[in-house]
């Protein structure tokens, strides 16, 4: 057993040390189930290489008969970042985010009636793609709520010069983490039904 014991930490420490390659298929799984809300940032700023391949993934979202209703506003000016902080705390980006994104719904793209407010749809899936690419490349973000509520709408309005035909459903700031909170297990089975409730 003495002699074992030493073969069994030397193969641990191996493991351990060279573990398998994920596949394609475990590193999006792992990216997903690992995200967390990041709401504390160091000063590094992200670069444009990286503040073009969060746009690019979420302009990759799915969306309504495809009508991409959506703008995206990237801040970064020092002056407006603080501004935002001031008048909409619940942003988070008075943590020294370097930057912002404004995800908006277009409503002059979106269909008529009440399919309008697939724009919400459309939007929430775009930030969802964002937090992830954002997650997969090292950075922190956390969604942060405009929309529904219409004195945040109005401020972030006023603040970016937002045209009436723009909502801005909510400001993701993103950089890099200068926390690292916790993931969080949600697997509920109580939340799943199959075929009827
Ligand atoms: C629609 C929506 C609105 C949210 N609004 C805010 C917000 O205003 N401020 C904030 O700090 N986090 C906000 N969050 C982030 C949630 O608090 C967070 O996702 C939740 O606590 C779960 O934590 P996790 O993202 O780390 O899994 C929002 C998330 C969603 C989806």
């Amino acid at each position: 057993m003495k002699r074992i014991i030493p073969i069994l930490i030397a193969m641990a420490t191996m493991v351990s040390c060279n573990p398998r390659p994920q596949s394609a298929q475990e590193q999006v799984v792992n990216n997903i189930l690992t995200r967390v809300s990041v709401r504390q940032f160091t000063d590094q700023r992200p670069s444009d290489e990286q503040v073009q391949t969060l746009l690019r993934c979420a302009m990759a979202a799915p969306s309504a008969v495809n009508r991409q209703p959506w703008a995206f506003i990237v801040v970064d000016d020092p002056a407006l970042l603080k501004q935002i902080g001031d008048s909409l705390p619940n942003t988070r980006v008075q943590n020294n985010a370097p930057l912002c994104f404004v995800m908006c719904g277009d409503l002059n793209k979106t269909m008529e009636g009440e399919a309008q407010e697939f724009w919400i749809h459309d939007v929430s899936a775009c930030t969802e793609n964002l937090l992830l690419a954002a997650h997969s490349m090292g950075l922190g973000a956390v969604w942060c709520a405009i929309q529904p509520n219409a004195e945040r709408i109005r401020m972030a309005r006023q603040i970016l010069n937002i045209p009436d035909n723009l909502i801005p459903l909510c400001i993701v700031p993103v950089g890099y983490p200068a926390e690292q909170p916790a993931v969080k297990d949600k697997w509920k089975e109580e939340n799943v039904f199959y075929n009827r409730f």
